[in-house]
């Protein structure tokens, strides 16, 4: 009996919920999918092509040209995103994309598209998806949902740390803000606001390492695969 399941990781930004997600995926040979890439995606179509958000949100026909599409690198074992055949993977990480994807992301036409797509991404489970509504809106019925969370100073401090080893010289208290503001922003919005679904697994990892995440949500995993094996 074919046990797959789906895996729904949300949480905060800036709290290592791609890495662990990823990390699910490898071994439990599932596909990840960063539903954020697709937004991101999303972004530097509107804004390549200069369309305004405004004749967006009243005409979902022009998202009709966008195909997004995910492609696995084994030397890099990273999916990379494609928009329309062509590798965007750097484009969309830019900081003109990071910018504006909070408003494109609030969009509802904007969300109603991505999120029939990552259903059908789903409808043969054995997916780990990470984002801000997977758990209460793309697939409420997964079998395991993890929301993840950090206070905001871990996590400014880890942004702080990767972005000093990039050679990116930043403010500790500019990130800070930047993130209490990014959460202000996710947790408010009308469309879809990140919240914890009622029957997601809290994952705090203010004081827990990458290894020690990883080892506990492939138990809670593999606890779920096993449990409908014996149903
Ligand atoms: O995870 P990220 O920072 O790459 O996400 C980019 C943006 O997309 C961020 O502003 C939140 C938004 N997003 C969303 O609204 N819903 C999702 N499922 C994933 C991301």
């Amino acid at each position: 009996m074919d046990n797959k399941i789906i895996i729904a990781i949300d949480g905060h930004s800036s709290c290592g919920k791609g890495t662990l997600a990823k990390n699910l995926a490898k071994e439990l040979g599932y596909l990840f999918i960063d539903s954020g890439a697709m937004y991101r995606a999303v972004t530097l179509y509107l804004l390549r092509n200069n369309i305004p958000l405004e004749e967006v949100a009243e005409d979902p026909a022009l998202l009709g040209n966008i195909k997004i599409t995910f492609v696995y690198d084994a030397e890099k074992s990273f999916y990379e995103t494609y928009l329309n055949g062509e590798n965007v993977e750097k484009e969309i990480r830019s900081m003109e994309v990071s910018r504006r994807v909070s408003p494109v992301s609030a969009i509802r036409t904007v969300r109603l598209f991505l999120v029939a797509q990552q259903q059908n991404i789903g409808a043969n489970r054995g997916v780990v998806m990470d984002g801000r509504d997977i758990g209460t809106v793309v697939f409420p019925d997964a079998e395991l949902k993890i929301f993840m969370t950090a206070s905001a100073e871990i996590r400014a401090k880890r942004r702080y740390e990767e972005l000093q080893k990039k050679g990116i010289h930043v403010n500790y208290q500019e990130v800070l803000h930047n993130i209490r503001e990014r959460d202000h922003i996710d947790s408010t919005r009308d469309e879809s606001p990140l919240a914890k679904a009622e029957d997601a697994i809290t994952l705090d990892n203010s004081a827990m390492s990458k290894d020690v995440q990883a080892r506990l949500a492939l138990q809670w995993a593999r606890g779920v695969i096993k449990s409908l094996a014996h149903q």
